[in-house]
């Protein structure tokens, strides 16, 4: 790990604000499309008038291979003195799957009482899609994942594995405390956006868990009489979200369903490489960290063939969470913008590679360029100014 201080970065001096982040590049294109996402940062810096102190925090499987460590009770204590934490991705061929995810990413996410995933699924002008005439104006929704519990919490047990007699059983952990801290904050979200609310489950097969969300939903529906609300089952949201996106404006889900319909979102959006996420820690007692929904695509590695704009739109989620919504929305307008001039959203066919992509962002950030209307990041100020009352 090493500690580095911004050029020019006046941080403590009370005249400029200044932000602890931490940043954690991970495995795969993770440092890649970080190092682009950072360079983005530094010219939303330059224009704004705030600094940054960074942290280079080293996980994954490079550091888990050297000393056998996942994530120690020092990374931990580290990462807690942050105002924020900037994340790529992590996972290795190198490393049975499930280890570094469960032992790095999901126990970061629990340690930091991150509770809420926040995933937006927007297409922007200009940017291509798979699905045939879909426009930005039918595809601005966010979804919100419970992100403390579900299937990724539940324990879960083999006996005589390897052998025909294994027996595999895994849980799925819903409390009424992490449910309603879910839905409550996508009720906020959508009052200050179209006003609608979709529970996306499957109440018609998971009985219990079905029915504790439903009741929460309820609860907190009457606290918020400007907001409709709804309910889709799990696959048939598989099946309207690429048709009818324009039918969902805040969608509340839990953890396991959150992660598959939200890849399913991002093609909507261009493809992976565009996607973007907030884990957020709602209470303030530990930093949020920002993420591209992509992992850390082994595939493409070292090839500068990454799509840096998830992680561009990530740091612009980070810049609101911060308080810096000017640079937030500069950031997501400049990445929006470039997207638009892009021939393809991934691989050589996008004509640029990861660090020019970064580069051309940045520089549309220090310029000021037409502004997103209905931004998330205006919205996700206002719901987090609303929870600190
Ligand atoms: N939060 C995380 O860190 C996270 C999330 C998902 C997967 N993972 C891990 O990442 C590893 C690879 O998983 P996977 O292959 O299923 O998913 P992936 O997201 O890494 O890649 C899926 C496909 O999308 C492409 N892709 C991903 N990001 C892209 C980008 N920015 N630009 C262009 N193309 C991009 C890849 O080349 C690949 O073909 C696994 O170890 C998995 O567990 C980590």
């Amino acid at each position: 790990m090493s500690q580095s201080d911004v050029p020019g970065a006046a941080a403590g001096t009370g005249t400029v604000r200044s932000h602890r982040l931490a940043v954690i590049g991970g495995d795969g294109i993770g440092p890649e499309v970080t190092q682009a996402a950072l360079t983005v940062l530094d010219a939303a810096q330059a224009r704004f008038g705030f600094t940054t102190e960074r942290t280079d925090v080293s996980l994954g499987a490079d550091s888990y291979l050297a000393t056998g460590d996942l994530l120690t009770q020092e990374t931990v204590d580290l990462l807690r003195g942050h105002d924020a934490i900037l994340f790529g991705a992590i996972g290795s061929p190198k490393v049975t799957p499930g280890v570094l995810e469960r032992g790095i990413i999901l126990a970061l996410r629990a340690e930091l009482h991150q509770a809420i995933n926040l995933r937006p699924v927007r297409l922007y002008p200009g940017v291509p899609t798979p699905i045939a005439g879909l426009t930005p104006e039918r595809c601005d929704l966010v979804v919100v994942r419970e992100n403390s519990e579900g299937s990724y919490v539940g324990g879960g047990s083999t006996v005589h594995r390897g052998t025909r007699a294994a027996v595999a059983t895994q849980g799925s952990t819903n409390t009424w405390y992490a449910v309603h801290r879910a839905v409550d904050f996508a009720f906020r979200l959508a009052e200050q956006r179209r006003g609608r609310v979709t529970l996306c489950h499957k109440t018609n097969v998971l009985t219990e868990a079905g029915a504790l969300w439903l009741s929460v939903v309820d609860e907190v529906a009457e606290r918020f009489p400007s907001v409709a609300h709804d309910y889709v089952h799990v696959d048939a949201m598989c099946m309207h979200l690429p048709v009818a996106p324009e039918r969902f404006d805040v969608v509340v889900t839990d953890n396991l369903f959150g992660d598959i319909i939200t890849d399913l979102g991002a093609v909507l959006q261009g493809g992976l490489g565009v996607a973007a996420s907030g884990n957020l820690n709602i209470e303030g007692s530990a930093p949020s960290m920002f993420e591209p929904v992509h992992g850390s695509a082994p595939d493409i590695q070292g090839q500068g063939l990454a799509n840096p704009a998830g992680a561009a739109l990530s740091l612009a989620l980070c810049l609101a969470s911060l308080g810096e919504g000017a640079a937030a929305a500069a950031v997501e307008s400049a990445t929006a913008g470039v997207l638009a001039e892009l021939p393809a959203l991934s691989g050589a066919a996008m004509g640029a590679s990861t660090s020019e992509l970064g580069d051309r962002i940045a520089a549309a950030v220090a310029q000021s360029g037409t502004e997103v209307q209905s931004s998330l990041m205006t919205q996700l100020a206002a719901v987090q100014a609303g929870l600190a009352d």
